[in-house]
């Protein structure tokens, strides 16, 4: 079945080839999860580079030749990831690839886009892992060690939690790394983590994780989870009588969390790379475009979809040629890139170095907190 999907997918993608065989087109391919369990996470990154291709097409394109996003649905899981960058790059043959969000699948794209010396840029995979997998690999975000430091930091010197439980997905690179990069910091600046809990993402009962959580009466939790399992649990947790606030990283930021959790979440805080209260002229343009195109405001997702698609864009407009070593050696020169999501160089590591934000959940959506600097 999940076979079947992808050929439909790639079924559809082949004819849309076909029609678009125009040699003056510039083909990018994109994988995400579409469907599944982080339905949003693809959906709004896909609208986010579909955004940005429309403003580049509109002003005539790359160098006059018009760019055609090609996209394939993982469903969320890695095997799928893997099996569609592959029939991108050698069937459809795009100039270069954009996604994953999740680290895991990202990681199973990486070794495949390196192989074939097509340029990959994640969006918003932050675990470091990523783009060490090879010189073709680049992300727009930053990485789990900051984010992680982040978090630790927020709780210990703004929550004044000194004791806290951590509860990680242990099927999920992104949730494993920052559970780790959230306790050294932690233990460093003189915090304990009395309890450290694991899952299995499409778990729906924490029950049990939670009573061992709550029988040592922490003063946060740290969950460096993604949406649909943080929503569940945080159910769960309240319904335990376990008041204190919940901590996550940036897999929190679904408009889904909040239906999903309800009140359950709410007072609980987590670390991302935008807010939609910014209020800086870029973003406030920003947004009211997507909501004409798409109805909705735009999530962090939607917006690193966004730049990375811009920052791709940049690259080809400047590359010698379009070929893998050159549009590699121009990506890697992003400089000072002015993105919705702050400002964009690559260093060494083909990493972005960039500011977080803290947003807290309340009744009335996520509310902007504080941005913190690396
Ligand atoms: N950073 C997460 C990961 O690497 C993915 C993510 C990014 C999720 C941004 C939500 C928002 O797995």
């Amino acid at each position: 079945m999940k076979i079947l999907n992808l050929f439909l997918a790639t079924a559809i993608l082949s004819l849309s080839v076909i029609s678009y065989s125009d040699s003056n087109e510039i083909l990018v391919g994109e994988v995400g999860s579409l469907t599944g369990n982080e339905a949003t996470f693809g959906t709004s990154t896909h609208n986010g580079i579909d955004l940005a291709f429309r403003e580049v097409n509109k002003k005539g394109g790359v160098n006059g030749r018009m760019l055609k996003l090609l996209t394939l649905d993982d469903q969320g899981k890695p095997e799928e990831a893997a099996l569609a960058v592959k029939k991108l790059i050698t069937q459809t043959k795009v100039t270069a690839v954009l996604g994953e969000v999740a680290s895991s699948r990202s990681l199973a794209m990486a070794p495949i886009a390196q192989r074939y010396k097509v340029t990959m840029l994640s969006p918003s995979s932050t675990n470091p892992k990523v783009t060490q997998l090879g010189d073709y690999i680049f992300r727009v975000c930053f990485i789990d060690p900051f984010q992680g430091h982040v978090m630790a930091k927020f709780a210990l010197d703004t929550l004044k939690a000194k004791k806290v439980a951590i509860l990680r997905d242990v099927k999920n690179d992104y949730s494993v790394g920052l559970a780790n990069f959230f306790t050294d910091t932690f233990k460093k600046n003189g915090g304990t983590v009395l309890v450290d809990q694991s899952y299995s993402a499409g778990d729906i009962d924490f029950k049990s994780q939670l009573t061992a959580i709550r029988a040592k009466n922490p003063e946060a939790i740290f969950i460096p989870g993604y949406y649909t399992e943080v929503g569940l649990i945080a159910r769960q947790a309240r319904e335990l009588g376990i008041k204190v606030p919940l901590l996550g990283g940036d897999g929190w930021d679904s408009p889904k969390l909040k239906e999903i959790g309800g009140s359950a979440i709410e007072n609980s805080y987590f670390s991302n790379h935008y807010s939609e209260e910014d209020k800086s002229p870029q973003v406030v343009e920003f947004i009211k475009n997507y909501k004409e195109v798409y109805g909705s405001v735009p999530d962090g997702l939607a917006a690193m979809g966004y730049d990375a698609a811009k920052v791709l864009t940049l690259a080809m407009t400047r590359a010698k040629s379009l070929n893998g070593p050159d549009l590699r050696d121009s990506l890697a020169m992003t400089k000072d890139f002015a993105g919705v999501t702050g400002k964009i160089t690559l260093d060494k590591s083909r990493n972005a170095v960039k500011s977080a934000v803290i947003l807290k959940i309340t009744n009335d959506g996520f509310k902007y907190q504080t941005t913190i600097h690396p």
